[in-house]
């Protein structure tokens, strides 16, 4: 297919602020006026009250309902279900405008085009390595393999499994016909290349899962060996279409499957996935070799109200569902509900499964306990409640987890029952909780500005658990007033691998090359990217504050939050300096002997630390 021209970003700038989404919503779905927005029932998933809000002063629909946000084209693109071009097309019809395409130079092409091919590429990548399942020389091994472990050829075509032949160089013979598709197969993972330049297969002698993301599109692999060879399972690596920490296996099928789905079943691995499929329950979803995260959870909470996680019976699992816990308390929004189950030891969801089939399976979930059962029981194991100071204890461990849960019914209600569970009254826990320092607004305050913080805090305090990440304020901050921190010397310099700070330093840089971006151009940038999710937790946000927020107090709190996240950074720096210094006395050093090893580089933080805690003194 020829690239079109691409249609310039100045038409698409223009044409957001000539449209009003209202009007180009209120065509569609017929809007009432509720305040100084706009609100109906969400076109986007079956509701009985409205949820669904268009703010007209920001441009940008959102609805609380289930997650879907954007500016006017977005909406016309999922509305409409038209691709971009297309959208852009009936807006500017609606405006009275001719919609210009760019002249690309010959570069610009390739480089547009590669974009997108890589996505195609993994497709095809895909399908070699189906093909090489029926028909390699060598694939009767993977055969023999997967009908061992009880897969059908329908479920292995279902979640298109493939297998990668011996060899180091297969797919390099295959795709990498020309430097530029060697260098996308490099960009995409599926080549190594070594030190001499050398490039070979990263996948090899293994069946292949390939990884799809929300839309679908094929973005990764995990390769298993047919045998006990070690690494068991190879996954490629962190890409530019592949963010291991915010994926979910299975979930595109499991949507696939059931457009309306109540329940999903968060399991460890991808055979547990495809060994549930295969026994007819199509709710299984895998992190990737890593712990569930908060944002793997919010994920799965926009599809299904419910998640059920399963864990291993022994001191691994038990470990595993305390961090489940742990990241599950901030997103528990009322409506949500998630269970814990705990199979039994030396099992995993796909042996029982196989063992005892569906029906066995389902009869373990249904006894999977309910979030408020597994966190007062795992806190009695700790803890005598029949005694005062059992009683004492109890509370002061569940209280700051308790601290976690958003604002709403299940919070009181979790409340309540440690209320019960220790004899205190209501009274008395609402004032414990008060003392508890909250986990944010954090325990270091930055020392520069302490006015600015505490109104920072007035707003963050309006905010649910889940809304309250530094990262995700402060993006939320920007997104509402674009101008005023293009204004700012804002630099994030942040290492944390999370969806949120990456978007929010490429939002800065973006902002730095185009300063007049309004929240719906924004939007419009990141649509249909990876990190668009994020973005529509940051829409949530401004709508969760209402008409709290304004145009100066979005970017004080914005530069705020900044200077708030480069202290927590530090302060962690120099706590991981102390915690050194302490497991040194720890084997009996000496600290001075100890201080003597650290660098320089170590001992001028510790300088730091000093002067820090000093500062935070005279506060
Ligand atoms: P498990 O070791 O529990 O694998 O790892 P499993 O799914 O039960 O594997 P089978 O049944 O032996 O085939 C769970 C998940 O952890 C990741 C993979 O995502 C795997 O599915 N993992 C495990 C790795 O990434 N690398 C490994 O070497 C092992
Ligand atoms: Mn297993």
């Amino acid at each position: 297919m020829a690239a079109k021209g691409r249609i310039p970003q100045y038409f698409i700038d223009d044409l957001l602020s000539r449209v009003d989404i209202v009007d180009v919503i209120n065509r569609r779905v017929s809007l009432k006026k509720t305040g100084k927005n706009y609100s109906a029932r969400c076109p986007f998933h079956e509701e009985k009250t409205p949820s669904f809000s268009v703010n007209p002063d920001k441009q940008f629909y959102y609805c609380f309902g289930c997650g879907a946000g954007g500016n006017a084209v977005g909406f016309i693109m999922d509305y409409e279900r038209q691709d971009f071009p297309s959208a852009v097309d009936n807006l500017a019809h609606i405006a009275g405008l001719e919609v210009p395409r760019e002249e690309l130079s010959p570069q610009q092409q390739v480089k547009q085009e590669r974009r997108k091919t890589i996505y195609d590429l993994m497709e095809q990548v895909s399908a070699y390595y189906q093909k090489q399942l029926r028909s390699d020389p060598q694939s009767q091994r993977a055969i023999d393999y997967l009908k061992r472990r009880g897969l059908s050829g329908r479920i292995a075509r279902d979640f298109n499994i493939g297998f990668a032949p011996p060899g180091w160089d297969n797919l390099l013979k295959t795709f990498g016909d020309t430097e530029e598709h060697k260098q996308q197969l490099i960009d995409a993972g599926m080549l190594i290349e070594k030190e001499d330049g050398k490039l070979y297969d990263r996948f090899r002698d293994r069946i292949m899962f390939p990884i799809r993301d929300n839309r679908g599109r094929v973005i990764a692999f995990g390769g298993r060996v047919l045998g006990d060879d070690k690494p068991k399972y190879l996954n490629s690596p962190e890409t530019d279409i592949f963010h291991k920490g915010k994926e979910l296996y299975g979930l595109y099928q499991a949507r696939q499957n059931n457009r309306h789905l109540e329940q999903l079943l968060v399991v460890e691995g991808y055979m547990d996935v495809v060994a549930l499929a295969q026994h007819g329950i199509m709710t299984g979803i895998a992190t990737l070799g890593t712990a569930s995260n908060t944002e793997h959870l919010r994920t799965a909470f926009r599809y299904a109200s419910e998640l059920i996680f399963c864990f291993d019976g022994d001191a691994a699992g038990r470990k595993a569902a305390e961090r489940a816990l742990e990241n599950a308390l901030p997103v528990m929004e009322d409506g949500r509900r998630i269970r814990f189950l705990f199979l039994p030891e030396g099992d995993d969801p796909d042996s029982v499964v196989n063992r005892d089939g569906a029906a066995g399976f389902q009869k373990l979930l249904a006894n999977a306990a309910p979030l408020e059962r597994y966190f007062f029981e795992s806190l009695h194991e700790q803890t005598d409640p029949d005694t005062l100071e059992g009683k004492a204890r109890l509370s002061k461990l569940a209280l700051p987890r308790l601290q976690l849960l958003p604002d709403g019914v299940f919070r009181q209600l979790m409340l309540d029952s440690l209320a019960n569970r220790t004899g205190l009254s209501r009274q008395s826990i609402d004032q414990l909780l008060d003392e508890v320092p909250a986990p944010t607004p954090p325990e270091v305050t930055a020392p520069a500005a302490p006015e600015q913080r505490r109104s920072t805090q007035k707003l963050t305090a309006k905010l649910p658990g889940s809304q309250r990440d530094p990262l995700l304020f402060a993006l939320a901050m920007l997104l509402f007033n674009p101008r005023g921190a293009a204004t700012g010397p804002a630099n994030i310099n942040n290492s944390e691998d999370s969806a949120a700070a990456t978007l929010l330093n490429n939002t800065i840089a973006l902002l730095r090359k185009r300063p007049d971006s309004s929240t719906a151009m924004l939007l419009g940038h990141w649509y249909g990217q990876p990190e668009y999710e994020v973005m529509t937790e940051a829409l949530k946000t401004i709508e969760l504050l209402g008409t709290e927020l304004n145009d100066e107090k979005a970017e004080a709190a914005f530069f705020d939050t900044l200077a708030h996240i480069e202290t927590q950074k530090s302060t962690q720096v120099l706590r991981n300096h102390v915690d050194k210094l302490r497991s040194g006395n720890e084997v009996d050093k000496p600290a001075s002997a100890n201080y003597a090893e650290l660098s320089e580089a170590d001992k001028q933080q510790l300088l730091a630390i000093q002067q820090l805690l000093k500062q935070k003194h005279r506060l």
